[in-house]
């Protein structure tokens, strides 16, 4: 099996207990009213923007910083549209302000370009992609049908293009076994942090049916 093929079944199966607690939730008719849920997908947005917008420059190989820069410009695009959502709701994006968290402390202390593009890309977008169609499921069965038009037309399109730039830039990067290696530990450490992160924002709300990352 080709490389990234195996590390696609890895990071699937690390992943599937985290969208499966937001499956539960999403069937116990748990918590949670959207504009809370929509300003963590709010600081999500912004937090993979910068992230992509800071390893840009760092980044040697000129196919990975432009996909980085397109990155971050897409996810800019995903804040305006989750933001006018919120206003259009009712939020006062004043008083939004932006939260760091270990995890993308985490993710800004990666510096080799296998390792930024496995977490950032390549599993980062999974999650997001995974959370984020329970929570339009969400938004669906409440009747909410404009915010899943937006994650279903804009948002969703990106974050499988971001995936799939992840597959693309792994399979032409992480050639050696030392790099496959470096790229499998990334996968799985991120996914322990991310997963032990929405487990503690999941006992805060209520919910573990969320979008973001
Ligand atoms: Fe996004
Ligand atoms: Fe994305």
């Amino acid at each position: 099996m080709a490389f990234v093929d195996q590390l696609e079944a890895f990071k699937s199966e690390r992943l599937a207990p985290l969208l499966g607690a937001g499956r539960t939730s999403l069937a116990s008719d748990a918590p949670g009213d959207a504009t809370q849920l929509l300003q963590i997908a709010l600081a999500n947005e912004i937090n993979v923007s910068e992230l992509a917008a800071a390893w840009m420059p760092t980044t040697r190989e000129l196919d990975v910083k432009l996909a980085f820069a397109r990155q971050a410009g897409d996810e800019a695009g995903h804040f305006q549209l989750v933001s006018d959502r919120l206003a259009a709701l009712g939020f006062d994006i004043a008083g939004f302000t932006p939260t760091d968290s270990p995890l993308f402390q985490y993710l800004r202390g990666l510096t080799a370009t296998v390792e930024r593009i496995a977490a950032g890309l390549f599993t980062l977008e999974s999650i997001a992609y995974g959370v984020n169609e329970n929570f339009m499921a969400l938004c669906e069965r409440r009747g909410d049908l404009e915010t899943v038009r937006i994650y279903r037309e804009y948002i969703q399109p990106d974050e499988a293009a971001h995936h799939q730039l992840g597959q693309r830039l792994l399979a032409r990067y992480a050639v050696t076994p030392e790099l496959q290696q470096a790229a499998r530990d990334t996968v799985a450490g991120l996914l322990e942090i991310a997963g032990a992160a929405r487990a503690s924002a999941a006992a805060r709300l209520g919910t573990a049916c969320f979008p973001g990352c």
